[in-house]
């Protein structure tokens, strides 16, 4: 099975950015931690990211008939992107929104999401874990709806 994990906006800044929040290691230590786990998994896996809406709108489309799963987080455009929701209907891959943080606990404009409107699953709050618990739903070897935010 072929994974595509998009990162959106602002998540090059990991290990910067608001530290307290996001944590202290970098948006290398994820794709790194990403692809072992995929990799121990039986998974393909390709990591990209952008802070440009339209370029991971591109990513989106790209993606059909190449992959059989989309991991996504897209940092704020979670919260404004209608494009992106429209891009992920429009390739309908399985789609698994992920947030390093717990964005229903945040303030109030986080809690609105267009990806979760297609999003086959929602893994927040979780940290760097929340892709590998997405790439583990992907491969089958988790699914804990109960788990779910
Ligand atoms: C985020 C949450 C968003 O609200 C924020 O804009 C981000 C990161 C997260 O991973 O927790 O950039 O998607």
């Amino acid at each position: 099975m072929k994974v595509l994990v998009i990162n959106g906006v602002n998540l090059n800044m990991l290990g910067i950015r608001e530290p307290l929040l996001y944590g202290d290691k970098s948006y290398a230590a994820l794709v790194k931690g990403i692809k072992a786990e995929a990799k121990a998994l039986g998974l393909k896996v390709r990591c990209l990211q952008s802070n440009e809406e339209g370029k991971i709108v591109t990513y989106i489309q790209r993606a059909l008939g190449k992959y059989d799963a989309i991991v996504i987080n897209p940092g704020a455009y979670t919260h404004t992107s209608v494009a992106i929701l429209d891009a992920l209907k429009a390739v309908a891959i399985p789609t698994y929104e992920v947030h390093l943080t717990d964005v229903d606990a945040r303030e109030d404009f986080r809690k609105v999401s267009y990806v979760s409107l297609v999003a086959k699953r929602r893994i927040t709050g979780l940290g760097f874990e929340g892709y590998y618990k997405a790439l583990r739903m992907i491969a089958g070897k988790e699914d804990s709806p109960a788990e779910e935010v």
